[in-house]
């Protein structure tokens, strides 16, 4: 995998898949107990590298997956956003997660609605959710400002079923 495939670029960002050589960047996420607290918490590099070998397993197996989200005007990698539906996931989900050095900036909002966009068009997908804890605030604000709303406590699949989450949707036909 090299990164080839769907890219898009947004104002101030460069969506691509997800490759080696963002390892680094993606250690220093799930590194960090704030920004990791809400991603299953704090992992060593060795479950950061499958973390990222899933992400990278999905855009094989389904043909999409969490866009790693490069800050144009630096180059680096500051985080992953994008479609996210593994088996047993309880709807079509955009998900976000970035380093605690980007937040602040509006990145989440404009690289999600990018993916949303793409996903509709591409994928089809016109009811989108986010699987958001009832405590992050943050990420209620990232899809208030996308235009989702709550609908109520949702259910994870094994071995999740004990995070306790919120689904949050908007749905747009096609
Ligand atoms: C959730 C998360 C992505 C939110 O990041 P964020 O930077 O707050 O979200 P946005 O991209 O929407 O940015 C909005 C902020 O940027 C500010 N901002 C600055 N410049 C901006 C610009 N040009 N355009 C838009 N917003 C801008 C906004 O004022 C807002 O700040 P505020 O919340 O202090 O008012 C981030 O906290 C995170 O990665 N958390 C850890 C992982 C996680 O919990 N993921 C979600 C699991 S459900």
């Amino acid at each position: 995998m090299n990164g080839d495939g769907p890219r898009i670029d947004t104002a101030r960002l460069t969506l691509r898949l997800p490759i080696q050589a963002d390892f680094e960047g993606w250690c220093e996420l799930m590194g960090d107990e704030v920004a990791a607290r809400h991603l299953g918490g704090v992992q060593p590099p060795a479950a950061v590298w499958r973390g990222m070998a899933t992400m990278a397993g999905s855009w094989a197996l389904q043909g999409h997956g969490m866009f790693s989200v490069v800050e144009r005007a630096s180059g680096r990698w500051i985080g992953r956003v994008g479609p996210w539906r593994p088996h047993g996931w309880p709807g079509d989900e955009v998900g976000w997660g970035l380093v605690r050095s980007a937040w602040g900036n509006g990145y989440a909002t404009e690289a999600a609605r990018a993916t949303m966009d793409w996903a509709r068009e591409r994928l089809g997908w016109t009811d989108i959710i986010h699987c958001i804890a009832p405590d992050n605030t943050a990420s209620q604000a990232v899809a208030r400002r996308l235009g989702a709303a709550p609908r109520g406590p949702g259910q994870l699949p094994a071995p999740f079923e004990s995070a306790a989450i919120e689904i949050w949707g908007s749905r747009r036909d096609l």
